[in-house]
């Protein structure tokens, strides 16, 4: 499917590339397959010009907040101001400055449109239905290509059950995809008890893409201090190996588009991803720490290691080492960490 508004590429080559880089997302066609994640890269327009500039294939602009949507359905926006301490998790996100509530961050994607021409996705992170589901479609009206749900929570409630959440989960996506008509990926986290099941009940609930996966910044307690902190860590290449088995677990069972997120800093990593069975990877890291401009040097890296493969398109190596393209599936399996234990 192909996005009436944005987001059509010709099929060209990144500078000084053999390689055709172009891909699909969730319907999203794609100069480069590496994606900005959401992050505060995209608070800037500066900074997302630069993105387009550098040749990424898209950008995830930094999430709008359940919590947002909430203080601002309780008319207490000053809370965000002053520093409400119901969700910190969430507040660590939020943009600070001019562009706070739920409306602004609209306004702010509108903007946005106007200076971009790739496919910009917006980011929704709710854990249960509510009057957000009404920003979904004003995200949609500016001029969103796709949206991206991120379902993160900390369930700390005893009595509720996997069920219940799991259930919230779902009834999240479809509510958001009965919502809008541009294709909705869901960014999961790597916590559920039995993964392959929960993915394919979203992919049911009408989930076009799967990002895996979502990154979570826990509390540090500094015991100098002995206090609390909320710092934001970078990720490392090694952090890959979690939504790489599972994308290559999954994409071998199920008919959706997969995304790559976490531990994505040089070509080898995207193309590892590639190869797992991603049509997209996505990087916050790696960007934050060394400007936009390094995707380019990644869309370099990506194009020459193609070149020196073999390959000249994206296709031909997507999903080369899938769960079910391997000679040994039992590789992502328990067979083999038995195995590397033993020996
Ligand atoms: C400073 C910072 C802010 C982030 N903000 C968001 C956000 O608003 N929404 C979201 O879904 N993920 C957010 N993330 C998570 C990233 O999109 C990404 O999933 C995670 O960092 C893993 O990718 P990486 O290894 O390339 O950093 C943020 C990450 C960082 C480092």
């Amino acid at each position: 499917m192909l996005n009436p508004k944005h987001g059509i590429f010709p099929s060209r080559k990144v500078q000084n590339a053999v390689a055709d880089l172009t891909t699909t997302f969730v319907g999203l066609n794609l100069r480069s397959p590496v994606i900005i994640g959401a992050c505060p890269v995209s608070r800037r327009v500066e900074s997302i010009q630069a993105a387009e500039e550098a040749g990424a294939g898209a950008i995830v602009i930094y999430s709008l907040f359940q919590e947002q949507i909430e203080l601002e359905t309780k008319e207490v926006d000053e809370a965000l101001a002053v520093g409400s301490e119901s969700y910190p998790e969430a507040l660590t996100y939020f943009p600070k400055l001019e562009h706070a509530g739920p409306r602004e961050h609209v306004m702010w994607v509108e903007k946005t449109r106007k200076c971009v021409k790739f496919p910009l996705i917006g980011s929704l992170n709710a854990y249960s239905v509510g009057s957000w589901v009404h920003y979904a479609k004003q995200l949609e009206s500016a001029g969103c290509d796709a949206l991206e749900l991120n379902l993160y929570a900390v369930q700390t409630d005893p009595q509720k059950t996997a069920s219940v959440v799991e259930q919230e989960a779902l009834d999240v996506i479809a509510s958001v995809k009965d919502a809008v008509s541009i294709p909705v990926a869901v960014k999961l986290s790597p916590f559920y008890t039995a993964l392959a099941n929960f993915a394919s009940r979203v992919v049911e609930a009408g989930a076009d893409g799967l990002v895996l996966f979502n990154r979570f910044y826990q509390p540090v307690i500094d015991v100098q201090t002995e206090s609390l902190s909320v710092t934001i860590n970078y990720s490392t290449p090694e952090e890959q190996r979690l939504p790489m088995r599972w994308i290559a677990i999954l994409s071998a069972q199920l008919d959706v588009d997969f995304c790559a997120s976490t531990g994505v800093h040089s070509g080898e990593d995207a193309a590892a991803y590639i190869l797992a069975g991603a049509k997209a990877v996505q990087t916050a890291s790696h960007v934050l720490k060394n400007g936009v401009q390094a995707i380019g040097r990644i869309n370099s890296e990506l194009s020459e290691w193609m070149d020196s493969k073999g390959y000249s398109c994206v296709k031909d190596f997507q999903g080369k080492l899938n769960s079910r393209s391997v000679s040994d599936p039992f590789v992502f399996e328990r067979a083999h960490y038995i195995n590397a234990l033993l020996s």
